[in-house]
């Protein structure tokens, strides 16, 4: 029985000096184990006198119900003093400033683009809208540039490879669209992309923005188209010393055409094409062009954003270098 105490006493400190959860385990190995101090000490039961066995084994059993519970606490007390510890270790500083979300904003071009929507609505012109993948009759047949018409040439085409679709070259093809299901009085700006076979330099790339603009009731005139583009042009630019310019042209879905030119002072800039509505269009939407005329106009977003912004570049529209982007919001 004095052997029994003297286990239990030595334990019992050995536990208590003990602050590492591994350690303690290894402890109890050395006392409780297959080959431990105790069971050991069980193991002996055999040899003694039979009248002497029930006495010493439940001895052994309370001892090891001691060590047991010893162990429990002192495992608990390592994981509190481990925890005291780390929150001692860690401290947390709740003033820091928080990583925040990375707010998004809008690309420039989409800001022109509704800067641009926002005046013509200004100017009672409803949006409309068209899709990019085109046949080749909204694209160039409806819009008076027959199959071998030279003029197709001025627009270098992506065809689809079912030879049927191609990718719309203008926005042009939203006026037929626009047409076949309304009736005059029409007053739309249609904004999209467009895409053309173009090496990509500062001011061409294979896709790009454009406007389109319509109008259709009795009595339109060429002086009204004037009217509407240098009132949007000086709204847009809010300068005084704007100045538009119209050239002749040619485009075979108007009649007559004319170029759009703008300048701040030096220098002439294109901004787009114009013209009359052609009679050959009209008849293709079964609009009586006796009664009717039309203006329309295309213009390119893209060069407005530029010249607003400054940018002189029009890749970097197309790049999307956040740090060129973020410059805008
Ligand atoms: N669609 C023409 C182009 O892309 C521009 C234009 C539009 C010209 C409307 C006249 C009228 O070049």
């Amino acid at each position: 029985m004095r052997e029994v105490d003297a286990i239990v006493a030595e334990a019992l400190a050995v536990f208590a000096g003990i602050d590492d959860a591994d350690r303690l385990e290894q402890a109890k190995a050395r006392y409780l184990g297959k080959s431990g101090a105790l069971t050991g000490l069980l193991k002996g039961l055999g040899k003694l006198p039979a009248v002497e066995r029930p006495a010493f084994g439940s001895r052994i059993n309370a001892a090891k119900e001691q060590l047991e519970t010893a162990l429990r606490e002192q495992r608990s007390r390592i994981q509190e003093r481990k925890l005291e510890a780390s929150l001692k270790e860690e401290t947390l500083d709740v003033t820091l400033p928080g990583r925040g979300l990375g707010g998004g904003g809008l690309h420039p071009v989409t800001r022109t683009m509704d800067r641009i929507e926002a005046l013509f609505r200004s100017m009672g012109f409803e949006v409309a809208d068209g899709p990019e993948i085109e046949t080749d009759y909204y694209n160039f047949t409806a819009l008076n540039s027959p199959e071998n018409h030279p003029a197709r040439s001025m627009q270098d085409t992506f065809y689809l490879a079912d030879g049927k679709h191609l990718l719309r070259t203008h926005t042009s093809p939203i006026q037929i669209r626009y047409l076949e299901s309304h009736r005059p009085p029409v007053r739309i700006i249609a904004p999209g992309r467009v895409f053309r076979v173009d090496a990509v330099d500062a001011t061409h790339s294979p896709m790009f923005h454009q406007i389109e603009g319509l109008w259709v009731d009795e009595h339109v005139t060429f002086a009204g188209l004037k009217g509407v583009l240098i009132e949007f042009l000086g709204k847009f630019f809010e300068r005084d010393d704007l100045r538009v310019r119209f050239r002749p042209s040619f485009f075979p879905f108007t009649e007559p055409s004319a170029e759009i030119d703008m300048s701040f002072g030096e220098g002439w800039l294109e901004m787009g094409g114009a013209g009359m509505v052609h009679p050959n269009v009209l008849a293709n939407v079964n609009i009586n062009s006796e009664k009717y005329q039309g203006f329309a106009f295309g213009l390119g977003p893209d060069r407005l954003a530029m010249l607003r912004y400054g940018v002189n570049d029009l890749r970097l529209f197309f790049e999307n270098d956040l740090r060129f982007l973020k410059q805008f919001n």
